[in-house]
């Protein structure tokens, strides 16, 4: 069993922004959760790797990367599409996304702030003809009512035809079966995190109007989901 607390935060209509930014902005620069390197051998890299295989990037795609964090992701999949656009909540994790990329040398990946609930805090994003979006370990953040609305506005907003691929935690099983392995998939129950279920995930797709839907589980508390808008 997880917790109480765990069970009541679950269904929470909104999150602590303010709390997040927090913990983002102060976010040790060697932290696994938010790294530079694309190539880190852990469950982030392995479900980043494999999200990138399942957006098919093609050059002229225009990709958005949400709660992209110090960019590893962005700047990962910069030669294999036209424009990247990588957004964030936490200024801290927005400049050092742009070091990233002025040290990568590459020149078609933008980052601006803004966020699941309203990608165009910053920029207005809606009119430049996103067809893929990718977020890696950054939906979990969001309570579930609000990864519902969200997933539903990216849709609205996606150029057809589009994909929306997500790897992040969520849960394949019980969690509390897993409680040793918390650890090696950085959950910790902490009040900013709010992973799904499988079952609650394939309905915010399937209430968002994707045509095709696809899950991977990689671990019994971590997947993919890889959706197609024709
Ligand atoms: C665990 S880090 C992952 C960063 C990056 N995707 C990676 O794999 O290295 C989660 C990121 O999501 C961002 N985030 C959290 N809630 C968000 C929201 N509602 N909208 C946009 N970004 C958010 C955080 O600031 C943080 O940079």
């Amino acid at each position: 069993m997880i917790g109480y607390s765990y069970e009541v935060r679950h269904l929470k209509q909104h999150y602590d922004r303010r709390k997040l930014e927090q913990e983002f902005d102060s976010l040790p620069e060697a932290s696994p959760i938010a790294d530079i390197d694309p190539f880190k051998g852990d469950i982030i890299a392995m479900v980043g790797a494999l999200a990138l295989d399942y957006l098919d990037l093609d050059p002229g795609d225009t990709l958005l990367d949400i709660g992209t964090g110090r960019g590893r992701w962005a700047v990962a999949a910069s030669p294999y599409c036209k424009k990247v656009i990588g957004i964030d909540i936490s200024r801290r994790m927005l400049e050092d996304a742009r070091s990233n990329v002025a040290s990568a040398d590459v020149e078609n990946v933008e980052f601006f702030r803004g966020s699941f609930e309203n990608p165009c805090e910053e920029a207005n994003l809606s009119k430049i003809g996103i067809n893929k979006v990718v977020a890696i370990y950054s939906l979990h953040h969001l309570t579930d009512p609000m990864k519902m609305e969200a997933i539903s506005n990216l849709a609205r907003i996606l150029k057809r035809p589009g994909k929306i691929v997500i790897g992040d935690i969520m849960w394949f099983d019980d969690p509390g079966k897993h409680r040793d392995e918390w650890e090696d998939v950085y959950f910790d129950d902490s009040d900013t995190d709010h992973p799904a279920s499988i079952s609650f995930m394939r309905e915010v797709f399937q209430h968002s109007g994707a045509d095709e839907t696809e899950i991977v589980q990689i671990h019994p508390l971590v997947g993919l989901i890889s959706t197609t808008f024709l």
